[in-house]
C-alpha cells in the first residue's frame, strides 16, 4: 500500500547492510595485500573507498609537531573517530628541517620532530590508524620548504621507509611561465614521476593529488598514479566565496566544481573537493569567517553525496559535542563509503533548492535536498524530478534524524533552513 512518507514511519536497517559491505571490501583489500608482501609490488587496491582521516592544515597550519600528531592519533581513538572510518593522520606542509646537502635525503624540523618520522610513523601504527605526509612537486611546497622536483625516487624511497601510507602531493613552485602551453604536460609528468616512485618503493601509499583544478586533474589523476585529485582550490571556514581561480573558495563554491566530474569518480580515484571545515570555528589555520552549525552539517552531506575523501581538519582533541555529532554520524558516512563507489550528481535545481542522487550498493539511492537561499524554503520532488523508476516502492531513512519515514510515493518533500542539505537513503521494499 502506498503512503505518505508524512504519515507512516517504519523502521529500516539498511545501514547496517550498508557498512557490512563496504568493511567486507577493505578487509579483502587488506587480506590480498598480506598475501602478496613478498613480492615486488604490493598489489593492494588502494582507496576502494573514498580515503577518510584527518590532516594538520586547516586546523594547525605551520605548528605541527611529533607532539600535537601523538595527542590527535589519541583522540581519533578515544572519540569514536577510528571506530567510524576515520583512518589516516596526514601531516601537512612546515613538518620539515631540510635536505642534507650531502646524502640528498629529506628530514623533519629536529626541534618539533625530535624522535624523527619513522618513531612517528610507529607510533600512529601502534594506534591502528594510517600516517600520512606532504611533498610538493616543485622545488619547494608552498610553504617554501624543500620540494621533491629531481628528488621524486629519493623521497618516495624515504616516505616508505618512514612507513608512509599516503602522500599529499602539492603543485606550488611549478608553473612554467615561460611556456604556458606546457603546463598540462609538466603537472602530468611531474605527478606521474612521483606517482612511479611511490609505486616503485612497493609500500601502498595513497598518491593525494593536490593541484587544484585548472589542469582538471580528473582527466589524468588515475593514470599517473593519483587515488585522489583536488578538484577546486582551498577551501575555508565561509559558507560561500565564489572565486575560483584562487584560495580560498567557500563550501558552495567547491561543491558545485565537484558535482560537475561525477564521471571521473570510482573505486581507486575519488575526485577532492579539499578538506572538511566541519568544526573549525573560525579558529584555527584557515579563516573565513565560520560557519553554523548547519552549514557544517551540510559540508558533511554533500562531501559524502559526492564521495568525496573525508578529511577532518579541526582540532579534534577539542570537539564539541555538534562537531562530534556531525562527524561521527556513520549513516551519512556510510552513504559516502558505500561499496558501489559512486559519486552523486545533481538531478533537480529550480529557485535555489537542488536534489542530488547517489546510486547506492543494494539497488538503494542516497536523495540529498539542499537549500542554497537564505530563506526558509520547502522543496518538492517527484519520482520523475529525481530519476527514480517509478515502478518501484522505496522506503525511506532520514540520515541526520536517524528515523525511518516510510513508503514514498511518487513524491518527496523538505521543510528546508537557510542552507541546509537533508539527506534521504531510499530502499527498494515493493514494487508498485
Ligand atoms: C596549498 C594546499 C593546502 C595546503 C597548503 C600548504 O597549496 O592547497 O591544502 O596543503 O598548500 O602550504
Amino acid at each position: 500500500m502506498l503512503r505518505s512518507i508524512k504519515n507512516v514511519v517504519v523502521w529500516v536497517s539498511v545501514l547496517v547492510f550498508t557498512f557490512s559491505i563496504a568493511g567486507c571490501e577493505g578487509k579483502m583489500a587488506a587480506k590480498n595485500c598480506m598475501q602478496q608482501t613478498k613480492e615486488a609490488v604490493c598489489d593492494q587496491k588502494l582507496a576502494m573507498t573514498p580515503p577518510m582521516g584527518w590532516n594538520s592544515w586547516n586546523g594547525l597550519g605551520k605548528e605541527v609537531s611529533e607532539e600535537l600528531i601523538k595527542e590527535t592519533a589519541d583522540s581519533m581513538v578515544s572519540t569514536g573517530l577510528k571506530d567510524a572510518g576515520f583512518t589516516y593522520i596526514v601531516i601537512d606542509d612546515y613538518w620539515h628541517g631540510g635536505r642534507d646537502s650531502v646524502t640528498g635525503l629529506l628530514y623533519p624540523d629536529p626541534k618539533r620532530f625530535p624522535s624523527g618520522m619513522k618513531a612517528l610513523a610507529d607510533y600512529v601504527h601502534s594506534r591502528g590508524l594510517k600516517f600520512g605526509i606532504y611533498s610538493d612537486a616543485g622545488t619547494q611546497t608552498c610553504g617554501e620548504q624543500p620540494g621533491s622536483y629531481g628528488y621524486e625516487e629519493k623521497d618516495a624511497k624515504l616516505f616508505a621507509e618512514w612507513g608512509v601510507d599516503y602522500l599529499k602531493y602539492d603543485y606550488c613552485f611549478c608553473t612554467d611561465y615561460a611556456s604556458e602551453n606546457n603546463d598540462y604536460k609538466m603537472a602530468i609528468d611531474r605527478y606521474k614521476k612521483m606517482g612511479d616512485a611511490l609505486k616503485a618503493t612497493g609500500r601502498p601509499i595513497i598518491f593525494s593529488i593536490c593541484e587544484w583544478g585548472p589542469r582538471s586533474p580528473w582527466l589524468w589523476g588515475k593514470e599517473v598514479g593519483g587515488n585522489l585529485w583536488r578538484t577546486s582550490y582551498d577551501v575555508y571556514d565561509v559558507w560561500d566565496k565564489p572565486r575560483n581561480d584562487i584560495s580560498p573558495i567557500g563550501i558552495l563554491t567547491s561543491m558545485d566544481v565537484a558535482a560537475n566530474l561525477e564521471r571521473f569518480a570510482g573505486p581507486g580515484g575519488w575526485n577532492d573537493p579539499d578538506m572538511l571545515v566541519v568544526g573549525l570555528n573560525n579558529k584555527g589555520n584557515i579563516k573565513g569567517g565560520g560557519c553554523n552549525e548547519i552549514e557544517y552539517r551540510t559540508q558533511m552531506s554533500m562531501w559524502c553525496m559526492l564521495a568525496a575523501p573525508l578529511m577532518i581538519g579541526c582540532d579534534i582533541r577539542k570537539m564539541d559535542e555538534t562537531t562530534k555529532t556531525i562527524l561521527l554520524n556513520k549513516d551519512v558516512i556510510a552513504i559516502d563509503q558505500d561499496a558501489l563507489g559512486k559519486q552523486g550528481f545533481r538531478v533537480y535545481r529550480k529557485d535555489g533548492l537542488e536534489a542530488f542522487k547517489k546510486p547506492l550498493s543494494g539497488n538503494r539511492v542516497a536523495i540529498a535536498f539542499l537549500n542554497r537561499n537564505s530563506t526558509d524554503n520547502k522543496i518538492t520532488a517527484s519520482y520523475k524530478d529525481l530519476e527514480l523508476d517509478p515502478e518501484i516502492s522505496y522506503s525511506v531513512y532520514d540520515v541526520w534524524k536517524h528515523t525511518a519515514l516510510g513508503q514514498a510515493n511518487g513524491t518527496l518533500s523538505a521543510d528546508l533552513k537557510p542552507h541546509e542539505c537533508q539527506v534521504f537513503v531510499l530502499s527498494p521494499s515493493e514494487s508498485k
